[in-house]
């Protein structure tokens, strides 16, 4: 079976996804596109054989030629569409965030119960990559014990202008927010957000670099840099602290260099190359257990636990205060603590 897809939103990441589902992996097609920018939906379409363009995400949704969504537009709209994909029964994958708000996520959360099984996927693509998976399974090992400590950092060489503190924490640190629970199987108890000096190269109105603590119900500390403008390429470190030992990501796959009395290797210029392949086994994976009429990956509650975390750590980014977290009653739907 060759999985149909329909693809909501064709931006940046959207045409990235098209490239890899249509010239990367096994299994799939896709079939249908749509973006409120008519003139960049018919531009996209113009470089996929077949496909249909759709005037609304509805539309493409109802369409029965597309078995599976995938959900690639502005954050904001995201709930809209993955309520609608499930009140269709369509597999939908849909990119971080699952929506904005907690009520927003706790709709889709009584919506895939309501169905019944399973439906939707959150893109936080990390749990594929190779290295964190490594470092997953070193941290599972009982050689180490139990984890006490998390020491992250997020490093970008720049942003953008219209870049904000509050992305910051929504749009680069939630890919930690939610590796961690991944990592130490637990959920984020409370947050605290930290400010040094501000780095002389970020722009006013930017908190930069910020340390975010967070502990676990659990009881493990977790400290996140996240450095937006640290100019020497995109730095993503990770290193658990556990009982009898430590477990860290190593430096990327590639080459040392030895020359001129000195050593060293390239650092990846941004997410996308540290991160593409990561990518292309998560897309795979929701593509197979589409095909297997299963579900996999992170879940909508995952997807819900990113949120409620991020908006802690927003509170405490401006209160300076130490901030509580409570996720609430998990729906038996998404009876593991935290998925692989
Ligand atoms: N997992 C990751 O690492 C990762 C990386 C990048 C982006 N993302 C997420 O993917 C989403 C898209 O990001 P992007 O960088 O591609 O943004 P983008 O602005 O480049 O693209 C978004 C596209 O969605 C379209 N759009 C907006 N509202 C729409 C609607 N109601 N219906 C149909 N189309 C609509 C826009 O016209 C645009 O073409 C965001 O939620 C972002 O957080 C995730």
């Amino acid at each position: 079976m060759t999985v149909r897809v329909g693809v909501i939103g064709v931006g940046m990441i959207g045409q990235d996804h098209i490239r890899r589902l249509t010239r990367v992996l096994a299994g799939v097609e896709v079939v249908a596109v749509t973006d409120v920018d008519p003139a960049r939906a018919a531009d996209v379409a113009a470089g996929v054989p077949g496909v249909k363009v759709h005037g609304t995400g509805k539309d493409l949704i109802d369409d029965g030629a597309v078995d599976a969504v995938l959900v690639t537009s502005w954050g904001p709209t995201h709930e809209e569409y993955v309520l609608a994909g499930i009140a269709a029964g369509k597999p939908v994958f849909c990119e971080k965030p699952l929506a904005t708000t907690r009520a927003a996520c706790r709709r889709i959360l009584d919506a895939e119960s309501a169905f019944g099984r399973r439906l939707v996927m959150v893109g936080f693509m990390r749990r594929y990559d190779a290295s964190y998976r490594a470092l997953k399974a070193a941290v599972a090992d009982d050689v180490l014990g139990a984890p006490l400590l998390v020491h992250c950092a997020h490093r970008n060489p720049s942003v953008p202008d219209i870049y904000s503190s509050d992305m910051a924490i929504n749009d680069t640190a939630v890919h930690e927010l939610d590796i961690v629970r991944w990592l130490l199987d637990d959920e984020i108890a409370a947050a605290r957000v930290l400010q040094p000096r501000r780095n002389s190269r970020a722009a006013a109105h930017l908190v930069d670099p910020l340390v975010i603590l967070l502990e676990t119900a659990g009881g493990a500390l977790v400290d996140v840099e996240v450095s937006v403008n640290i100019g020497y390429g995109y730095d993503i470190r990770c290193e658990v602290v556990a009982e009898g030992g430590t477990a860290a990501l190593a430096d990327n796959p590639g080459v040392i260099v030895r020359s001129g009395g000195r050593w060293g290797g390239a650092v990846p210029v941004d997410w996308r190359e540290r991160f593409i392949r990561a990518y292309d086994s998560e897309l795979q994976d929701w593509v197979d257990a589409v095909t297997a009429g299963s579900a996999t990956g992170p879940t909508a509650w995952d997807g819900y636990a990113a949120t409620v975390v991020a908006d802690g750590c927003l509170e405490a980014l401006r209160t300076g205060e130490r901030v509580p977290i409570s996720l609430g009653d998990r729906p038996s739907l998404y009876t593991r603590a935290v998925t692989s």
